[in-house]
């Protein structure tokens, strides 16, 4: 089973990956000079640099990508790459979608917005990568509780640590199951 991880910061679900042993063929980068890089090398998994949209897509096929995750990376793909990946590409957006996805919505703008409007849960989504802006199928999902006194920081730092180091490996490995389930059957 080919995974790639496909990163432009630093690397915290990358890293949740690697701790929860998924087996990752190549970590590609859209960025220099970022940490997940560095989580990377650690653990001995190849990464790459690559920034421009057609040598991704000849990447992917070098190594027959069979399952892409994205893990906090910051471009948006092109409809080439998502029709020629079909369900086989995948997202972590820190909300509960379809609330708080869409253009804009990254990072701390997310966590604000989920403050401002006065939700009193909010989690994170693992889902399918299609033509839209977080508007694929949903994959996997968990809430927690908003506290008092969160501040957009707090409310991410927490996402991050109860529910995306959580269900993006998870999600990864059923899906692996899932692939491999289907070539032992001779559908690959
Ligand atoms: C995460 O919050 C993820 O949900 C979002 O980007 C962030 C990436 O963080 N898509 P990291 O690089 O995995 O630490």
């Amino acid at each position: 089973m080919n995974v790639i991880v496909l990163v432009s910061g630093g690397g915290t679900n990358l890293q949740a990956l690697i701790d929860k042993n998924i087996p990752i063929k190549l970590v590609i980068s859209s960025k220099e000079g970022v940490y997940a890089i560095e989580r990377a090398n650690k653990a001995g998994i190849p990464a790459v640099i690559i920034k421009n949209n057609d040598e991704l897509l000849e990447k992917m096929c070098e190594i027959n990508a069979e399952l892409i995750v994205l893990a906090g990376y910051l471009k948006i793909l092109p409809a080439e790459i998502i029709n020629a990946y079909k369900e086989r590409i995948i997202n972590i957006h820190p909300a509960l979608l379809p609330s708080f996805g869409g253009k804009g919505m990254y990072g701390l703008n997310v966590h604000k917005a989920v403050l401002d409007y006065g939700c009193k849960i909010s989690g994170a989504t693992v889902h399918f990568v299609n033509e839209g802006v977080d508007t694929g199928r949903i994959i996997a999902q968990k809430a927690i509780d908003i506290l008092p006194n969160d501040t957009p920081e707090t409310l991410q730092r927490r996402i991050m640590e109860q529910v995306e180091w959580v269900i993006l490996p998870q999600a990864v490995w059923h899906l692996i199951g899932d692939v491999e389930a289907s070539h032992s059957q001779g559908n690959s």
